[in-house]
């Protein structure tokens, strides 16, 4: 069954960053509700929340008195999370102080659901103390707030007060809306996205891999209520929240951050590409072109995941095989090979799966023999396979 949010929008500048947000969950398959204050709708216009939500928007504005009354309560029950993106400092103070004078405050009063607000406003409103009480009153009360960004605002100053990206507001919902708790207290670590192997102070050599099957797995774990550690090599995605984000570069740093958590992990899941070599000399210097061929020395490299397998004591140890032929017979010999628990056998010839794609196909083996062969889908569908290979509840 679909999960249901509510989302109530209103009134500033980032309304039109509410659009985004009701779109990011409506394709994570979310049936999202919205609700608008009167100044919401100066803004944007309901309709454009209607056309993408699927869903008739409730306003104020055009609400009868006595319409929504018992619309406030049904909204109220259906919210399995309620959302205010954005939140004004006007809902915010009305929430605080128990005034319910409208279709969106009434609502939120009588709702049960996790009530989470994004607050976006002028800095100097929200560092008003009286904001700053009402804030630290309701979080008090087990309200939860997604702290509005630095930047640019509309006013035109800079300062504390944007909008929360609406890919961290999303995947804080999805956070929120999993109510498996399957690896509470459970200590994950996940590698992700490419190494890099310096040349000189400008070249590098590095593998193809953007990370997104990495943090997908990363979020998934979080969302199930471990505490998750992700050591990144580079990636251009935003750093998820509630994670523990380790940034490192080259093979060597990758592996002295692994080995230093390793004896504490439940899970470790390497889904890293890790370079396996490196240049055999490091220039200080930028080397020069010449008129002839350029041979560099490649020496190898530590291979993390084989270190991990020969020290591996009670962790379940996952791998990744990216393999451009005999997929399945080279992963099994990784598994082996590395002393593992699992690996997820990744073809890499595939043109609409894999590197860079938001989907993958793959084949998760076990040591003990399983084999599951997980047909295109999303990588954060993948995600959720694999812990529910790893738990044994498929
Ligand atoms: N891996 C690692 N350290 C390396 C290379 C790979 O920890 N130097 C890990 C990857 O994170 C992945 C698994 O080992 O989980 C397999 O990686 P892959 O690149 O498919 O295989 P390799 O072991 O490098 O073998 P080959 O290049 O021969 O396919």
């Amino acid at each position: 069954m679909k999960k249901n949010l509510v989302l109530g929008v209103s009134g500033g500048i980032a309304v039109y960053k509410a659009l985004e947000i009701v779109s990011l969950l409506v394709k994570k398959d979310i049936n999202v509700n919205v609700i608008m204050t009167e100044s919401a709708t100066k803004f944007v216009t309901p309709l454009s929340f209607q056309s993408l939500s699927q869903n008739m928007v409730t306003c104020d504005m055009f609400a009868e008195p006595k319409a929504w009354e018992i619309q406030h309560i049904s909204l109220a029950e259906k919210a399995d999370v309620f959302l205010v993106a954005p939140a004004t400092a006007n809902i915010i103070g009305k929430v605080a102080n128990g005034i319910a004078d409208d279709m969106l405050s009434t609502t939120i009063m009588a709702t049960k659901a996790k009530v989470i607000f994004a607050p976006a406003m002028n800095t100097n409103m929200y560092e008003n103390p009286i904001v700053q009480e009402n804030i630290k009153k309701l979080k008090s009360l087990g309200y939860e707030f997604i702290d509005p960004a630095e930047g640019r605002l509309a006013c035109g100053t800079s300062g504390k007060g944007k909008l929360e990206s609406p890919e961290i507001i999303v995947d804080k919902v999805l956070m929120e809306l999993n109510e498996n708790k399957d690896l509470l207290n459970k200590n994950v670590v996940v590698t992700a996205g490419p190494t890099i192997a310096p040349i000189d102070p400008v070249r590098f050599i590095t593998n193809r891999s953007t990370g997104k099957m990495g943090y997908a797995i990363a979020k998934e774990a979080r969302n199930r209520g471990a505490n998750v550690t992700l050591i990144s090599g580079p990636t251009s995605i935003i750093a998820p929240k509630d994670i523990n984000v380790v940034e490192v570069s080259t093979n060597e740093e990758m592996k002295n951050e692994v080995m230093n958590i390793f004896d504490e992990a439940d899970i470790v899941i390497k889904s890293a590409a890790v370079a396996d070599y490196k240049p055999k000399n490091y220039s200080t210097q930028k080397i020069k072109k010449g008129d002839g061929e350029l041979c560099i020395e490649f020496i190898r490299d530590n291979d993390i995941l084989m270190e991990l397998g020969s020290k591996k004591k009670n962790q379940i140890l996952v791998g990744f095989a990216a393999e451009s032929q005999e997929l399945k017979d080279n992963a099994m010999s990784k598994l082996q090979r590395k002393n593992l628990d699992y690996i997820v056998a990744n073809d890499i010839t595939a043109s609409d799966t894999g590197f860079a794609s938001e989907d993958n196909k793959v084949i998760i083996l076990s040591k003990e023999g399983k084999e599951i062969y997980l047909d295109k889908m999303s990588k954060e569908k993948i995600a959720t396979n694999l812990f529910d290979i790893i738990l044994e509840k498929r």
